[in-house]
């Protein structure tokens, strides 16, 4: 990211302020004609919880513009005000600052950390307390506790740290951390920006290069930002596309100035929503773009919607646009499997475009998506079948026959603590013939708070049920 001192960052992403339907546990989406108008995204959850962590472990004062301040990112801030940072919050200027401990500098927790349904705190913190010599213990919510955590605790177990969890390394998580790691290269069994940036933070406080190598590229905000706060991080890409990314132990890491762009895994919603409905003239401004992050958009291009990327420019070292959509006219096709980690967290919303989609949609390549907040393909296709949606599900793949015609809809959806399975069907049912209700709305202020307020400010009707 580049230094960016005295950039106005906008006012978030909604002006008109309607009532909240977002904490009622019920909702319901009813059919609408199109949508039209303008949205700002909200901050990238990625970067934002990357923004908090990297302020921490450097020293001096890190100021960021544009945060997420959805539930997964106010977990991150809990711990590591925890382990010592001073995480503090201007409500009225959309300013976060952190006073960070520096590599190695974190005390030990005084309780649990509870990370509710946050993934990428759980699995990113693991590789910081793992190079601490304390031990902390780190828990979450229903959906997180039954997340694969092996994943992390094997490669940071070579490097010297200890795990003890339930079966599988499942949270709750005791790490019993070390500051005397050792450096490892590891190479990546699963596809995952998690694990990596796992390991490099535990690299942070190793003596000498720790180096992952990953077979298939998946999104380099880590790479990204470390650069910026001051770590050394060299990455080599081989012909086949194998990276070799490798971080200088003990680097003195530095405050900075970060300003987050917006969520492209938010703005998917949105930018759907419009592509589904003919008519439908859409803006989401402020967009992250990053390659390996936009996958679902060059995926619904080959689907033949009308997506322009306008403004292009650079934030906080980020590409990012605005996004403009008109509606209409989606066609099935096969979605190759290299492109699932560029948009990994997009499976569930590109299942509804494929639903209104004419013809048959194959998306390969997604055993990633059983090990997410909750099995996602199951998720998804259980969704699916409650709202007359033709399809089949395979191990690691999803069939979806779309007619051309809006789905049946009129079914009730289980969010089984999931967010994006939540916004998903809530953007089907603007789509569909009758409405589509949710069992439970909650997990959506984890990433997106404001979503149906943003939504309903563009024509959709999501309402508490
Ligand atoms: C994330 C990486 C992805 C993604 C998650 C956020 C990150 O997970 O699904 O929502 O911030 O690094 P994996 O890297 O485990 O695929």
């Amino acid at each position: 990211m580049v230094r960016e001192r005295g950039v106005a960052f906008p006012p978030p992403f909604q002006e008109v302020v309607l009532p909240s339907p977002a904490h009622s546990a019920k909702l319901v989406a009813r059919p609408v004609g199109y949508l039209q108008g303008r949205a700002r995204a909200p901050g990238d959850k990625s970067i934002s919880h990357r923004a908090l962590m990297f302020g921490a472990l450097a020293l001096g004062e890190t100021t960021v513009r544009g945060l997420l301040e959805g539930e997964d990112v106010l977990a991150t801030a809990a711990a590591l005000r925890a382990l010592g940072a001073e995480v503090t919050h201007e409500r009225d200027a959309s300013l976060w600052r952190v006073r960070g401990f520096g590599v190695g500098g974190g005390r030990e927790p005084a309780d649990v950390l509870e990370l509710g349904n946050s993934g990428t705190s759980a699995r990113l913190l693991a590789g910081i307390l793992a190079s601490h010599p304390f031990t902390s213990i780190m828990t979450g919510d229903a959906s997180l506790r039954r997340r694969p955590m092996q994943r992390v605790i094997e490669p940071l177990t070579r490097m010297g740290a200890r795990f003890e969890g339930r079966a599988g390394g499942r949270l709750p998580l005791a790490v019993i951390g070390t500051d005397e790691m050792v450096s490892i290269e590891y190479r990546l069994p699963v596809a995952s920006a998690q694990v990596k940036s796992a390991i490099l933070l535990a690299g942070l406080n190793t003596a000498g290069e720790t180096t992952v190598i990953e077979p298939e590229a998946t999104r380099d905000h880590t790479e990204r930002m470390l650069r910026h706060f001051g770590a050394e991080v060299r990455v080599m890409a081989a012909d086949d596309g194998v990276r070799h990314i490798t971080v200088v132990g003990w680097p003195e890491l530095l405050g900075r100035d970060i300003v987050v762009p917006g969520d492209p895994s938010s703005a998917a919603f949105a930018v759907v929503a419009a592509a589904i409905r003919p008519g439908s003239d859409v803006t989401v401004e402020n967009v992250g773009v990053n390659p390996l992050r936009a996958g679902l958009y060059e995926t619904l291009r080959d689907m033949g919607a009308d997506i322009a990327f306008e403004n292009q420019r650079e934030l906080g070292g980020e590409p990012v646009a605005d996004l403009h959509v008109k509606g209409g006219g989606l066609k099935g096709i096969e979605v190759p499997a290299e492109r699932a980690p560029s948009m990994i967290d997009e499976y569930p919303i590109l299942a509804i475009a494929a639903a209104c989609a004419k013809g048959t949609t194959r998306m390969l390549g997604l055993a990633e998506l059983r090990a997410k907040e909750s099995d996602r393909l199951a998720s998804v296709s259980a969704g699916l079948s409650a709202n007359g949606v033709k399809h089949e599900m395979g191990a690691a793949d999803l069939v979806v026959h779309g007619t051309g015609v809006p789905p049946a809809g009129g079914g009730l959806v289980a969010a089984q603590l999931d967010h994006r399975i939540a916004m998903s069907f809530l953007v089907l049912g603007l789509a569909a013939r009758e409405p589509v209700a949710i069992d439970d709305g909650s997990a959506i202020d984890t990433s997106f708070p404001g979503f149906a307020q943003l939504m309903n400010g563009l024509g959709a009707r999501i309402e508490a049920a």
